[in-house]
């Protein structure tokens, strides 16, 4: 249940786009010759072109061009477990509870266990792998050592305790565990001479961050009156990181947790905006932390400071450093953690926008240019955003930890997106003083940059930007620098006045006469994709197209517009990642429009390149689609019951890949066990990162 229902909250009424004109379909000039440099080689056996970005694509110079899938699709499923292609072997990893000291107990998984501050916490999202030698020092070429750092975005409240959560007013120790079952692992994992891969339980790099980890504010809104609250007068420090969904990581070698669903989690009584000022209630409504929110799981049912710090409803008999009416102000961000240092505070990163971060990825590092990432604001109706730093890249940062985001995190330009109706698009700066954002503007008192990031959303919704399908993860394909954005579904779009159909997010349609047939707008999502122009990243226009239509392979033509077939067809992408030095795309979903016929998925692609398809007119709407993919796109993993799939990394050189498998079982309860994986038996279900590889060693994928 990763996303509550009231995730609606772009109530906004921005002019749409102008009347769609028949225009030229913008054909890529941008990558010519790319391609025809290459030269053949092998790679894990499969046949590969080795591809020299040498056109400043955007790209990763010596990048790996992969022509070819390497495995037989699987079916879609519903078993309770996971099903991936002959000649691949998945264990078991890392699992909700499993302990991170050698002085924790193992798991009972019957619903007494605590200590989850010294435990894997649940619902297990984005991870990335950093690489350790033999020694225990940072190594990012290591394939067989490493940390592997991974977000608990949530929980299934159910399991967690003996029975059921207790109603309100709940037990301390009840809410102290769903509380630390929240935020970020870093565990330490190696490869034994077997190749089998396991975690290092007592291993000194093994942390937990929560909710109650002190964290800091860095950028912006550091030291504002926006941040000040009893626990931190001075506006500078925040306790802990909620609903850590995606992530980023920098090149740096730090890792970004970034704060998704975390309105949901604040306190607001009914009638407390009249005791807010118009801008402040707006900005709070505006992010979902609406008049009336109750907190999700009640836990300001609890007496203490620890607990009623997620009670934002303001105290009239005091002040705001008397209070927490100002506590959701230090959440919708980026929190950059440095792995290596297990006793290093997190940073979170306010230049890069307050919103419902999905998860913030990098663009590849180039020497002398700004450092850029892609962030979606995954709300229906929501952004595209980037952020591009004042500081270029030097190399010689690498390795740098939280000293490099204080560099390149702190001071940049912050861009919303803007998809035309012709297939281009810009890239708009939310920057105090231009473009409207003044004190004079009319949504909210944009007197400061601290303001415009406080209220980012109102920010983007004056300049115009392009109300999306929910942006939820973004990939920088390494061969030529193009850029991926997964659009998962939108039941708003179309009948939502304030979200037509519009080129970028041009379906609305009825989901049929199948078991969720109460369903319309984009039902099953699509991808989105687009290359800056010039190849820089740090570009403010660029060229798109849409790679990708989510539908179930029953669907006629006007919905299932990339021609989806029994082996790759899929609902509501969500997980996006480029292997890590080639042009291998994995997608993973999260789903509840196709679930009667299969559980969530992975699926792998050799993508083709922007305008490699047509223009389209869908309904009315006229749209850009990608050349169909055919047999490179195939179904390369099912899940367990109920679970969401999320999170991949891999090894550096692709022959060991993470994957995360969260909330099996989440419409279950201690009654009804609706999984039982990954344990078996009558076992209660638990997220899990799973270890894939291929039996002969090779490429995972090709
Ligand atoms: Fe937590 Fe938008 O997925
Ligand atoms: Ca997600
Ligand atoms: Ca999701």
């Amino acid at each position: 249940m990763s996303h509550p229902p009231s995730q609606n909250t772009n109530l906004s009424n921005n002019p749409s786009f102008e009347s769609i004109l028949e225009k030229r379909y913008p054909r890529r000039s941008i990558l010519k010759g790319g391609f025809a440099a290459a030269a053949s080689a092998t790679f894990g056996g499969a046949a590969l072109i080795a591809c020299t970005d040498d056109n400043n694509s955007g790209g990763v110079p010596g990048a790996q061009m992969i022509s070819a899938l390497g495995f037989d699709a699987v079916p879609r499923n519903l078993l309770d477990n996971v099903t991936i292609p002959n000649g691949y072997t998945a264990t078991v990893l890392y699992r909700t509870g499993d302990p991170i000291t050698a002085a924790v107990s193992a798991y009972a998984n019957d619903g007494t266990d605590n200590d989850f501050e010294l435990r894997a916490g649940d619902h297990h999202d984005a991870l990335y792998y950093f690489g350790l030698s033999s020694t225990g020092a940072a190594d990012p070429a290591s394939n067989n050592r490493g940390l592997l750092v991974m977000n608990h975005e949530n929980i299934t409240e159910t399991y967690l305790h003996p029975v059921a959560p207790s109603p309100a007013p709940r037990p301390e120790a009840e809410v102290r565990k769903e509380i630390n079952c929240h935020g970020v692992s870093v565990i330490e994992v190696s490869k034994d001479s077997s190749n089998n891969w396991s975690y290092n339980q007592s291993s000194s790099f093994n942390r937990r961050v929560t909710p109650f980890t002190v964290t800091e504010l860095q950028g912006p809104v550091r030291g504002s009156e926006f941040v000040q609250t009893k626990f931190s007068p001075s506006g500078t420090l925040v306790r802990g990181t909620v609903n850590n969904c995606a992530h980023g990581y920098t090149p740096w070698g730090t890792y970004l947790a970034c704060e998704e669903n975390w309105p949901f989690y604040f306190r607001r009584d009914a009638g407390d905006d009249a005791n807010r000022s118009a801008d402040d209630a707006a900005q709070l409504a505006r992010a979902g932390v609406r008049d009336g929110n109750s907190g999700n799981y009640a836990w300001t049912s609890v007496p203490g400071d620890e607990f009623q710090r997620w009670n934002a409803t303001v105290n009239t008999a005091t002040t705001a450093t008397g209070d927490y009416r100002n506590e959701p102000n230090g959440f919708g961000y980026n929190v950059e953690i440095d792995p290596y240092a297990p006793g290093s505070r997190p940073q979170k990163r306010t230049a890069m926008g307050r919103f419902s971060h999905e998860g913030c990825w990098p663009a590849p590092a180039v020497a002398g240019q700004p450092v850029v990432f892609y962030s979606g604001d995954d709300n229906r109706g929501d952004y595209l955003y980037k952020f591009v730093s004042t500081e270029n890249w030097d190399p010689a940062d690498a390795g740098m930890g939280l000293a490099g985001g204080d560099k390149y995190l702190n001071d940049g330009t912050l861009y919303v997106a803007r998809f035309n109706a012709d297939g281009s698009g810009d890239w708009i700066a939310l920057v105090q003083g231009e473009n409207g954002l003044d004190a004079s503007n009319a949504l909210f008192t944009f007197d400061s940059q601290a303001a415009v990031i406080i209220a980012t959303r109102l920010a983007a919704d004056s300049v115009g930007a392009t109300r999306m399908d929910r942006p939820e993860w973004a990939a920088v394909n390494p061969v030529n620098g193009e850029v991926y954005l997964t659009l998962t579904n939108n039941s708003n779009r179309g009948n939502n006045p304030a979200q037509p159909v519009d080129a970028a997010n041009p379906r609305n349609y009825d989901s049929g006469t199948d078991a969720n047939s109460d369903l319309d707008g984009n039902v099953n999502g699509h991808i989105i994709r687009w290359l800056e122009d010039g190849g820089m990243h740090a570009s403010v226009s660029f060229k798109w197209d849409i790679f990708l239509f989510g539908a179930r392979s029953s669907y006629g033509s006007d919905i299932n517009l990339s021609g989806l077939d029994d082996s790759n067809d899929l609902s509501s992408p969500d997980g996006l990642w480029f292997a890590r030095n080639s042009n291998l795309l994995w997608i993973q979903t999260d789903d509840g429009a196709y679930s009667d016929g299969t559980n969530n998925q992975m699926l792998a692609a050799i993508p083709g390149q922007m305008g490699d398809g047509a223009a389209m007119n869908v309904g009315g709407q006229t749209t850009f689609v990608g050349a169909n993919l055919g047999t490179d796109l195939r179904r390369f993993l099912v899940g367990p019951n109920e679970c969401e799939i999320t999170g991949i990394d891999s090894t550096p050189d692709g022959r060991t890949i993470f994957v995360n498998i969260q909330h099996p079982g989440e419409r279950g309860d201690t009654g009804n066990v609706t999984s039982n994986w990954p344990d078996g038996g009558s076992a209660r279900p638990r997220s899990a990162t799973i270890v894939i590889t291929k039996d002969d060693g090779g490429v995972v994928g090709v």
